[in-house]
């Protein structure tokens, strides 16, 4: 590839409502965090570059709405995707529990191969913590994808998150 040629990835952030993905992005992006931030409505994204062996690799992070009435269409949402991060929130169970369907969307409106992600957002919570990493772990695993757990507030492994995820569509 030629040096002028730039790598733009698009990137999608999935999962229940209110397990940070908004926030992820943010404090990606921003290096922002929103306490009382409002539920998504419809579909925002914010470009953000890297650098990765000496060049610029220049991503396209998608956010949508975690709850079904506010979600804008799927399937353009998922349209040209290579990397997803599917999120829930290590202090709420039933976030977790959701990871499955997260992970059939993404599967049946992506169109190519896609670098998955499972990330368990809040760990700075460790005192109200629901689901275990051995739990985030074993699911990962039986699914194929790579995990991790964040905090978007305390900035854990914000980062990195991303970062692998483009790292392996690079
Ligand atoms: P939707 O847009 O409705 O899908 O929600 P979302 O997944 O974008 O969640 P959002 O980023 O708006 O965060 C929801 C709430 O969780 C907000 O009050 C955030 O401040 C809080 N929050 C997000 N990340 C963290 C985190 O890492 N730790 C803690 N303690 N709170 C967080
Ligand atoms: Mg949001």
């Amino acid at each position: 590839m030629e040096d002028a040629e730039q790598y733009l990835f698009k990137i999608v952030i999935i999962g229940d409502s209110a397990v940070g993905k908004s926030n992820l992005l943010s404090r990606y992006a921003r290096n922002e965090f929103n306490l009382h931030s409002k539920a998504t409505i419809g579909v925002e994204f914010q470009t953000q570059s890297m650098e990765i062996d000496g060049k610029e690799v220049k991503s396209q992070i998608w956010d949508t709405a975690g709850q079904e009435r506010f979600r804008a269409v799927t399937s353009a949402y998922y349209r040209g995707a290579v990397g997803a991060l599917v999120v829930y929130d290590i202090s709420r169970r039933t976030t977790f529990d959701s990871v499955p369907r997260w992970l059939q969307e993404l599967n049946t409106h992506s169109d190519t191969a896609v670098a998955k992600m499972l990330v368990g957002n809040k760990c700075d919570l460790e005192d109200i913590r629901d689901i275990s990493v051995d739990e985030g772990k074993s699911l990962a695993e039986a699914e194929g994808l790579f995990f991790i757990e964040t905090s978007a507030l305390d900035c854990t492994n914000v980062k990195k998150a991303f970062e692998i995820v483009i790292r392996e569509i690079y």
